[in-house]
């Protein structure tokens, strides 16, 4: 009792209050990361998270070394600290299988020959492994001090690596602390980082959007990712851990099996696969790696093979090490992934962001374990690059675990009467004319809003936050409302009839009231949303401001010449192109008056930029909560009078509005003697 009253009474309020955010913070990710359980709302997550963001600014000194925080990254580094690694990180040997073509079995000889090595080197006739799947990611090693995460290397040269810690405590399903009570002194946890597939699938989607470069493969960008000395940069990329062994340990903890080690690895809260098998003899091993390559494809991560460690630890130490490889494991990896084939059609595919990518049909083959039917031609310049035609020999070759893609042509093989390819002219889907703009390898459908193929991601983002918002229209629901087919374009949306809500799952009564009410309701928006909605490549939140603010009405920017909006600040080449093309497709005419007839409306006065000298081209940072307004309002009024609002205050900044609960932003506003306004401040600069 004594001490506990000591203990809080020597506290610094704030420390205290620090401490109490951090373990709320943690316990909230906890239960949702690993269990999938909500506790609270996202807007009170975000608002305590700021919160704890804001007091370790100003009190560094009582930020904790496991604070959820570091999860955001922050930490810019100049170059990276070599260390030495207590336990060298080795390499595994490898062994492959190759096929019997007589009757297309695989033939296990040098697993079979691992197996006999190990059992003579024991004396005994059978042991007992543990597979696994051999990740394609990059190696860690993590240490934890008294539970919590102190220290993270990459692998090196095996003998050194480099300092990475403030980039690994970014990532997600990594812990902070160790989970549940009598934790050891010390533990040195090792796996690999990696991006799974659907993660870099979408990663290369949002670099589309953004016309940014696409990433190689997922292997490549997980290594980019943890060497970025802005460790912002790796809290932006999805990576993903998974533990398997244990490097070393206090003496608190012994382990029998190396099964134990991967069972107390999920317990302190570590990803282990749930592929890892225990295997009960070297049969096992085979008909585990035939079903892993098997089901390959299906696998949410990429791997080049499986791993065998032998279970029995003890055991283990008795084999012990040959050069740089323990003898008591080995790497089992897949086939090499080229094969050859017949293309017998190539077919136009059209993407979620109507990219047009040519597919070559091929006779089925079996690549590396998996029989490949379709393999991707990227583009019309790699098909003219590569002269790949409809009859041609090819080599297709599964490159990492993505789509399959035509290597080269053989080109002794041709037929006679082969023709080279010519894309077509207009989308395979909807007819709508295609673009490529400038600079950009990849021809597009331009009919965004008509476009079938791009009905999911058109529809998702016309309803979204910043679009149009329409309350409870998320994901899901844009995805069951277009499965049933209920909708197809945006303005299929405000045909919606309540019956036809009622009849759908997860709707009742008053959740299809809602969306409807929701629907009406967003009728009444603003140009800048409008646009922003309608989802024309390369126009983002910022741009649709500006078009708004320079046009005024939706009609004039329709009509607006290439010349007349490389006028607008910011607007370049590129953007002015797609805004044209975009409009010049009758397709998506059709359905903006569609919209207009449904009786979608924005106000003229309040998006028409109206200069006032104490806003246009100001810039704004909002701190602290204000009563009259969200966040999302308020900017929307700095920027409708063709303000700017900045997150971070600088020399720059003009005015500082600070609401209640203002935290450093308002000290430092004060340090550099920016203008500090409070709300009623705020509100006069509109009225006058
Ligand atoms: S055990 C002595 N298990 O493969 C090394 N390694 O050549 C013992 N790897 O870079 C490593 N998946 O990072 C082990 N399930 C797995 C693995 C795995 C991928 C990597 C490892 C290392 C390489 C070994």
């Amino acid at each position: 009792m004594d001490d506990l009253f000591s203990a809080s009474w020597s506290l610094d309020p704030v420390q205290t209050e620090i401490d109490s955010l951090t373990d709320k913070l943690i316990k909230y990710n906890h239960s949702y990361h690993t269990n999938d359980i909500s506790l609270i709302a996202d807007e009170e997550y975000d608002k305590l998270f700021r919160k704890l963001q804001e007091l370790e600014q100003e009190h560094p000194e009582f930020k904790r070394n496991d604070s959820p925080t570091n999860k955001v990254g922050g930490t810019v580094l100049d170059e990276f600290n070599q260390k030495t690694h207590q336990i060298p990180m080795l390499s595994l040997n490898n062994i492959f299988s190759d096929m019997d073509e007589t009757n297309n079995e695989t033939r296990h000889k040098e697993l079979f020959q691992f197996n006999k090595r190990l059992c003579e080197a024991i004396g005994v006739d059978s042991l007992q492994y543990v597979a696994s799947p051999k990740y394609d990611g990059v190696a860690i090693s993590i240490t934890y001090t008294n539970g919590i995460l102190t220290e993270a290397l990459t692998r090196g040269d095996g003998y050194t690596g480099e300092e990475v810690t403030n980039n690994i405590k970014t990532i997600k399903n990594i812990p902070l602390t160790l989970k549940g009570g009598n934790l050891p002194s010390h533990i040195e946890i090792r796996g690999e980082i990696l991006i799974q597939t659907d993660d870099f699938i979408k990663l290369n989607q949002d670099q589309d959007i953004k016309g940014l470069k696409q990433y190689a493969n997922p292997r490549n960008t997980a290594a980019g990712s943890i060497r970025q000395l802005d460790s912002k940069i790796t809290a932006s990329r999805p990576l993903h851990f998974f533990a398997y062994s244990i490097a070393s340990y206090s003496n608190e903890l012994q382990f029998i099996q190396f099964s134990d080690q991967l069972e107390y690895l999920k317990q302190v809260g570590f990803d282990v696969s749930e592929y890892c098998k225990i295997c009960n003899d070297v049969n096992e091993l085979a008909g585990f790696y035939e079903d892993i390559l098997a089901s390959r494809q299906k696998l949410p991560f990429g791997i080049d093979g499986v791993v065998y460690k032998v279970d029995e630890i003890s055991l283990q130490e008795k084999l012990g090490f040959v050069a740089r490889a323990p003898r008591f494991a080995i790497a089992h990896k897949f086939p090499a992934e080229e094969a050859e084939s017949q293309i017998q059609d190539i077919q136009i595919q059209v993407g979620r962001t109507g990219a047009l990518t040519p597919v070559a049909k091929i006779k089925p083959v079996n690549v590396g374990g998996v029989i490949v039917s379709n393999a991707s031609l990227h583009n019309q310049d790699e098909i003219r690059r590569k002269d790949v035609r409809v009859g041609d020999y090819v080599l297709v070759r599964r490159a990492g675990d993505v789509i399959p893609e035509v290597v080269r042509v053989v080109l002794d093989k041709r037929p006679r009467d082969t023709h080279a390819f010519i894309m077509p002219n207009q989308c395979p889907v909807c007819g709508s004319h295609l673009v490529q703009l400038e600079d950009e390898i990849i021809v597009r459908c331009s009919g965004g809003l008509y476009c079938n193929a791009q009905k999911k991601f058109t529809l998702i983002h016309f309803a979204s936050k910043l679009a149009l918002n329409i309350d409870g229209m998320g994901d899901k629901i844009v995805e069951q409302l277009i499965d049933n087919q209920l909708i197809n374009t945006p303005s299929d949306i405000f045909k919606l009839r309540l019956e036809q809500l009622i009849t759908l799952d997860r709707f009742a009564e008053k959740s299809a009231n809602n969306l409807i009410s929701a629907i009406n309701y967003s009728k009444n928006t603003t140009l800048k949303r409008l646009i922003y909605a309608l989802g024309i490549r390369h126009v983002g939140e910022s741009t649709a401001n500006s078009l708004a603010n320079t046009f005024g009405d939706l009609d004039n920017l329709m009509n607006a010449k290439v010349s007349e909006l490389l006028q607008i600040n910011d607007i370049g080449d590129i953007v002015a192109t797609s805004i044209v093309e975009f409009f010049s497709e009758n397709h998506n005419r059709e359905i903006i008056s569609e919209l207009l007839a449904l009786g979608v409306n924005y106000s003229k006065n309040i998006s028409k930029s109206i200069f006032n000298e104490k806003i246009s081209g100001k810039t704004f940072v909002l701190t602290g909560s204000l009563i009259g307004y969200t966040r999302d309002e308020a900017r929307e009024f700095v920027e409708n009078f063709a303000g700017k609002v900045s997150s971070s205050v600088s020399k720059k900044t003009d005015y500082v509005v600070a609401g209640s609960e203002a935290g450093s932003k308002l000290d430092k506003a004060t340090e550099l003697g920016v203008t500090i306004l409070d709300e009623q401040q705020f509100k006069q600069l509109f009225e006058s």
